[in-house]
């Protein structure tokens, strides 16, 4: 194992790793956004709504992100690669966040809802009150793993040259020629990245939890 090139380039990771994370982090916000308006539009009574919403979802979930990537990137002329990076993949991550928050939702017991209802509460205020506060507790979970998952798809974004953990490593082993071990180091950041990110989630989850 020949580590010799860490001295020199440890700062092409570093680098490299600042962008995966803004990245990775830039993308679930806006899938956030965008899950949440699919979410709303597939639940919706609307039938148009409703079939651009699972059109899309269907759509984006079943191609590559590579692809969706490409079409972005050189179907929209003079697209700086980072905003491409992002757009791609805030498109991609909402059609799964999208599922994230229905799935979250219908997971509630539906005794919930006619409980409520049963009382006279209005339907708006037992979303608010009672649904969404349960319904939490399957999504925030749900979207810290897809913050992992993001984390680790964003190195398809070294292909069209955006600087970050994957494309520095790859500049490195071409610099180099040390063709093996720096893939090692990333793999290390990566892993460092998403098992913090979990053991995080894991402890927030439990104090989610102790009231049930
Ligand atoms: N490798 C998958 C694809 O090419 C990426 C899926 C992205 N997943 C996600 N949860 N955002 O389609």
């Amino acid at each position: 194992m020949n580590f010799s090139f860490l001295p020199k380039y440890y700062k092409f990771f570093l680098s490299g790793t600042g962008y995966t994370l803004l990245l990775s982090a830039l993308t679930v916000v806006f899938g956030l956004f965008g899950g949440l308006a699919l979410a709303l539009m597939k639940t919706s009574k609307n039938k148009v709504l409703k079939s651009i919403a699972v059109a899309y979802i269907e759509f984006i979930r079943g191609t590559p992100l590579l692809i969706q990537l490409y079409i972005v990137y050189y179907g929209i002329s003079d697209l700086p690669m980072l905003a491409a990076g992002v757009i791609a993949m805030s498109v991609n991550s909402a059609a799964y966040i999208a599922e994230i928050i229905r799935a979250g939702i219908g997971a509630v017991d539906k005794g919930q809802m006619e409980a409520a209802r049963s009382l006279g509460m209005p339907a708006f205020l037992t979303y608010k009150e009672i649904i969404i506060p349960q319904a939490m507790k399957n999504i925030l979970p749900a979207l810290g793993n897809e913050f992992i998952v993001l984390i680790k798809e964003s190195a398809i974004v070294s292909v069209i040259g955006i600087h970050d953990l994957m494309y520095n490593t790859d500049t490195i082993r071409g610099i180099t020629f040390i063709a093996f071990e720096p893939l090692v180091i990333a793999a290390l950041v990566y892993f460092c990245l998403t098992f913090t990110l979990s053991k995080v989630m894991q402890k927030f989850e439990r104090r989610m939890h102790v009231g049930d």
